[in-house]
């Protein structure tokens, strides 16, 4: 048995390992797992079509059409379904060319003080994201952008990318933590457009160098539920590598947001609010009021290695604890239906990997792997297995594991009414 006290940190098993390694490092999301796990993982199999049901920044596609395979993820958030297909398509020369010099246009437009400008987008306190410079130089470029050529186009994807990677550097928002804060914005006053232009152009560069890079495979990303999976029976899945999101009350909406509503995904808080509740674990906005107010079906067998923890939070806060408790329980309650759904688009025998991560309420430690571990042999899968990949951070009890399994023989049986034509079709709307 591996002593807990001898695991590492290990940033190379982080996001951390992906800044700057081709298209993986195009934009940062703090939960994004490592390239080299997943590369690992898909190296040792032969399997042909691999499935991430938790696409977040498609890290799982990417990698399987870099190995010559061929990778499917599916995301519930329409701005990651989006990127992650900019992520994988094939450029043809001719449109990075056309991509470039659309760019420098649009970099001359952007430090113009005659150039058309947007309106900023409604993001509460707007004023703490970018100061009064860098505001504007956005909203003369993302006009650019929009003038430069039609939505939808590979130039104008690539555009929006470099334009995303260009407002999270040049704002006041700080990734020196798990989540998110503002650092203090003093400093960047003495920045000027020219600055933001040079900022934007290294961007550039690198995003067309690697856009040229074609993968050897392909790849996409289906905007769906994780719980309601269902494809073609010729259609099966031979792998799934995946990394869910983790009963850690992480909002990814909350790192998200910015891009969300500088692109016109996001037009108001609620909205940002009503979609972590369709994302599992979220907590963002009007989704802890409604975790608050959840209740378990009748018919949801609590995990024997939930149940007792469950009561120990309840119990743990006097106001907070039957919230926090709830959240626990309606996470796995999702994840369980996630395991139950994802049988349905598995060949017999497939191989599963889950990357995730434990947590502490109150002292209290959910074994969210032991939990996994237990979801999994309840619909059959066996060969189930969990190794610790790595030490989460300073607190003791806090790790990654992966936790392993093998489909059962009664797996892809099911092709549900969502098929894989009306999810792709779903993704592209
Ligand atoms: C931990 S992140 C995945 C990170 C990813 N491995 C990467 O490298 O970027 C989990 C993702 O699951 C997505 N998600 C949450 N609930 C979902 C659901 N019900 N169906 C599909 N995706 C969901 C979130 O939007 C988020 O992008």
């Amino acid at each position: 048995m591996i002593k807990k006290a001898k695991i590492h940190q290990h940033s190379d098993l982080t996001f951390r390992h992906n800044v700057g390694l081709w298209r993986h490092g195009w934009l940062r999301l703090t939960p994004a797992y490592s390239v080299k796990v997943v590369d690992e993982i898909i190296s040792a199999s032969d399997a042909e079509r691999i499935l991430d049901p938790f696409s977040g920044t498609a890290t799982t596609p990417l990698c399987a059409a870099d190995l010559g395979r061929m990778g499917v993820s599916v995301d519930i958030n329409p701005f990651l379904v989006w990127l992650g297909n900019v992520k994988l398509a094939h450029y043809a020369t001719e449109s990075l060319t056309r991509a470039e010099a659309a760019f420098d246009r649009v970099c001359v437009e952007a430090v113009s003080t005659a150039s058309r400008k947007v309106n900023p987008p409604p993001l509460h306190n707007i004023e703490r994201w970018w100061s009064e410079s860098a505001l504007d130089f956005l909203c003369r470029m993302k006009a650019a952008i929009d003038d430069s050529c039609d939505a939808g186009t590979p130039e104008n994807d690539l555009m929006r990318v470099i334009f995303c990677r260009t407002l999270i550097a040049i704002s006041n928002a700080a990734f020196n933590h798990q989540s998110m804060s503002f650092k203090d914005a003093s400093e960047d006053e003495k920045f000027i457009a020219e600055d933001y232009r040079r900022i934007s152009l290294g961007f550039s560069k690198e995003i067309l160098e690697s856009a040229a890079q074609n993968p050897s495979g392909s790849g996409e990303v289906w905007l769906g539920d994780s719980r309601q999976m269902s494809c073609d029976k010729d259609q099966l899945f031979d792998m799934v590598v995946t990394s869910p999101p983790y009963a850690n009350r992480m909002s990814y909406i909350r790192e998200l947001r910015p891009y969300m509503y500088w692109l016109g995904y996001l037009y108001e808080s609620r909205e940002a609010g009503e979609l972590d509740w369709q994302a599992i674990g979220g907590t963002w906005g009007v989704a802890t009021s409604k975790v608050a107010e959840w209740m378990p079906p009748k018919d949801f067998r609590i995990p024997s290695k939930l149940s007792a923890i469950a009561t120990e939070i309840e119990g743990a806060h006097p106001k907070n604890g039957r919230t926090l408790s709830r959240y626990v329980v309606k996470y796995f309650f999702d994840m369980a239906k996630h395991i139950e759904s994802i049988k349905s688009v598995l060949r017999p025998g497939a191989e599963v990997h889950y990357v995730v991560g434990n947590s502490t309420f109150y002292g209290h430690l959910v074994s969210t792997e032991a939990v996994y571990a237990e979801l999994l042999e309840n619909e059959g899968f066996s060969s189930v297995d969990v190794r610790i990949l790595r030490k989460r951070n300073s607190k003791k009890e806090l790790f990654e594991f992966v936790v392993s399994a093998r489909a059962p023989a009664s797996a892809g049986k099911g092709s549900g009414s969502q098929s894989e034509a009306s999810l792709a079709v779903a993704a592209g709307s």
